[in-house]
């Protein structure tokens, strides 16, 4: 398998990262704005750090990219994209839905993601050609090809107050076309749940490559579609992503079209 080493030790490094984030759940003192309603608490802070010190031990020539405090290591094939904690808000008012999300790229292609849910114990794990898993067992997408059958989710851009209007149109034109829509607050495990069959779709805009790398990758090895809102293939540099189950993809992409 590919990456089998990186991937090992990826997943016991959000394992722990995981329990940490755990232990302070409720317990949290230090929350610091970065922007209006955008916070960072200490546990951002110690599980990135736990993170870094993990990753950069066992591959000391790779560059790492992370949230909280950038770039590190020198230029190379090989970027780390970390979100020590994907779902802060949930975090800081101690609701159980948050996850590490760590994902790997080489020469700019995404070949491992893992995201872990400590309050669930749900790891979810994907190397490029070799499926996807949860906790071990294969997962694939969902089989719904209505989007009136279809529970979708979504999420609000931190910004959206200074410009509402495109992020409303689209959930207005997706609201009413699904069966329900979500707004779980971890981008991470809506894509995650893309990837079990748990939703059939996902869109979101405004989004950073260390929430969705990781996401993306067990989508689309678990048989879904993911692109930008016009249907390119996307990276996670893209500034729009639509997660899907693949069957429901056009017709989602109809509705986002503004
Ligand atoms: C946020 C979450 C949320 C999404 C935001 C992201 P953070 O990440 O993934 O679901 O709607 O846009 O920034 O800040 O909790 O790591
Ligand atoms: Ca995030
Ligand atoms: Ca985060």
């Amino acid at each position: 398998m590919a990456c089998e080493k990186e991937l090992s030790i990826c997943r016991q490094v959000a394992l722990e990262a995981g329990a940490l984030l755990r232990n302070f759940l409720g317990r949290v003192t230090q929350i610091a704005h970065k922007a209006e309603t955008d916070l960072v608490t200490e546990a951002d802070l110690q599980s990135e750090k736990l993170i870094l010190e993990s990753l950069g031990r066992h591959f000391p020539e790779d560059t790492f990219l992370t949230e909280e405090t950038g770039m590190h290591g020198a230029a190379s094939k090989r970027v780390w994209l970390i979100d020590p904690l994907d779902g802060t808000i949930n975090f800081a008012h101690e609701v159980p839905f948050f996850a590490v999300s760590i994902a790997l790229q080489v020469q700019g292609e995404t070949m491992l993601g893992v995201v872990y849910n400590p309050c669930t114990q749900e790891l979810f794990e994907a190397s490029r050609g070799s499926g996807a898993f949860l906790n071990q067992k294969p997962i694939t997408v969902s089989r719904t090809a209505k989007l009136i059958d279809s529970l979708l989710a979504t999420g609000f851009p931190y910004h959206m107050r200074q410009n509402p209007q495109d992020v409303m149109k689209r959930f207005n034109n997706l609201v009413v076309r699904g069966q329900s829509t979500r707004r779980f607050g971890s981008a991470a495990m809506d894509l995650c749940y893309v990837a079990a069959g748990r939703l059939a779709g996902y869109w979101e805009q405004d989004l950073k490559p260390w929430d969705t790398a990781a996401g993306e990758i067990l989508v689309t090895e678990a048989g879904g579609r993911v692109t930008d809102f016009d249907g390119n293939p996307f990276t996670p540099y893209l500034k729009t992503i639509l997660a899907s189950n693949s069957l429901i993809h056009e017709d989602m992409l109809a509705a986002l079209r503004l």
